[in-house]
């Protein structure tokens, strides 16, 4: 076998081979005999809208006639100029500032660059280096690979080879609060800024935590005077209830409002890579001088790609025209998941917005896992101790309970073959 294809964290000598799928419809993948699967991940967390959705099609098919792409150095065009206002628009305070690129791991390197550019200008050289939290994912390029918790994730391979950085528990409480302040108070020569992703850790386990815990987190980088990045590329566009995690903070007293935004997975709507990071004006500022030296240096070949540019276009329009019931996923996730809780080798099952965890203490075989959900019609990507559902927020109730059984005859179903699998060992 040639193995042409190297695919994505994949032992290519092992894995079985991958599900051909041949074309898409709404919330579902088809494949070369015509089968049927909802896709209970929304192609990791991106098509919001679900597949195909005849207004982005369309508005990428009128872009791709007009103008597929065209560099941006030097030259501007309309899809652009429009995403830029509108994101800026939406997005919370003065977080205007839209730069463009390619793909979530380089929306999160591009926001290091303007955090050390920002303190460069504000004579701290030496703050180069940043602070995440345990079980982060922020990416798979060599900068974001050094935000992912250097222990528990599967950067953790690579250990020796990126730059180091600071990593501490997310402060839940006072001792783990206190931990955070120290670390920023003993390093404010070197670290530049914070990384989180609000509310909702993503690829290091999906786990939550609360809006308190986000406060804390952008107390203490008032108090030690650090930047706060809120790398919203999973959860932006309304996967937990709001458009924006952050946005659960609106109505305290003092809104979280981070210094920089990643954003990036359902922002084409599914359709095409691209991503951004957003700045508030002091951050742009830092950036804004007579001296051409000053400028960010960044500027990806397909950046602000017109045609992901319409996708988003077109995508926000949806978002406008179509008032997602998320409560309602999270309700139905709520209800139909908790029976798993019953089963002694689940630890948690969590629910938040259209999100749906359900997380083992001793995972079983997880392609295994797979297997079942497929032969049950659904399509799911189990990893690590977690099973876990991301739907199109269009999924309808009927295919989200499909998604459910499936999750829940799935569990049993590889639950009853590991206790046989005991009994057979004992005998
Ligand atoms: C929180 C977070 N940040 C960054 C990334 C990287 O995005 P991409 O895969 O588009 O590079 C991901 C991807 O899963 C993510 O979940």
């Amino acid at each position: 076998m040639m193995n042409s294809v190297w695919r994505p964290y994949c032992q290519m000598k092992t894995a079985p081979p991958p599900m051909k799928i041949v074309a898409t419809e709404g919330c579902h993948l088809i494949g070369e005999n015509g089968e049927r699967w909802i896709d209970g991940m929304a192609s990791w967390w991106s098509a919001c809208h679900g597949y195909n959705h005849p207004h982005v099609r369309e508005a990428v098919t009128a872009q791709l006639q007009r103008m597929p792409h065209v560099m941006f150095g030097g030259i501007t065009h309309d899809p652009a100029e429009c995403l830029a206002s509108r994101l800026a628009e939406m997005a919370p305070e003065d977080l205007n500032h839209v730069f463009f690129s390619d793909s979530g791991s380089v929306a999160v390197e591009v926001a290091m660059k303007m955090a050390i550019g920002h303190w460069r200008r504000h004579d701290r050289p030496g703050r180069t280096r940043f602070l995440a939290f345990e079980n982060a994912y922020h990416g798979d390029t060599t900068g974001a690979m050094s935000l992912c918790d250097p222990q528990r994730s599967m950067h953790a391979r690579y250990s020796g080879a990126i730059t180091q950085q600071f990593h501490v528990p997310l402060p839940r409480d006072e001792t783990t609060e206190a931990e955070l302040n120290r670390v920023l108070a003993e390093h404010s020569d070197s670290i530049a800024g914070v990384f989180v992703e609000p509310l909702v850790q993503g690829a290091g386990g999906m786990r939550f935590h609360d809006v308190n815990t986000l406060t804390r987190i952008r107390d203490a980088c008032r108090r030690h005077d650090v930047l706060l990045i809120a790398d919203e590329i999973a959860t932006g566009f309304q996967r937990t209830g709001k458009m924006f995690a952050v946005n659960h903070t609106a109505d305290l007293h003092s809104p979280v409002v981070p210094d920089i935004l990643c954003l990036g997975k359902a922002l084409t709507a599914g359709t095409m890579s691209m991503a951004v990071t957003i700045a508030r004006s002091h951050v742009f500022d830092s950036f804004y001088s007579d001296d051409p030296g000053a400028a960010l240096m960044h500027g990806p070949t397909f950046m602000a790609n017109p045609l992901a540019c319409s996708a988003a276009n077109a995508s926000l329009d949806l978002f406008e025209q179509t008032p997602y019931e998320v409560g309602n996923i999270e309700s139905i996730l709520r209800e139909r998941l908790s029976v798993l809780r019953d089963i002694d080798n689940v630890a948690d099952v969590r629910c938040f917005g259209a999100i749906g965890v359900v997380q083992f203490r001793d995972p079983p075989n997880m392609q295994t896992v797979q297997d079942e959900l497929v032969r049950r019609g659904v399509w799911l990507r189990p990893f690590g101790d977690c099973l876990y559902t991301t739907p199109p927020l269009c999924i309808v109730d009927e295919s989200l309970h499909q998604v459910c059984d499936a999750m829940i005859e799935a569990t049993h179903a590889v639950m009853a073959q590991s206790n046989s699998r005991e009994v057979n060992q004992l005998r």
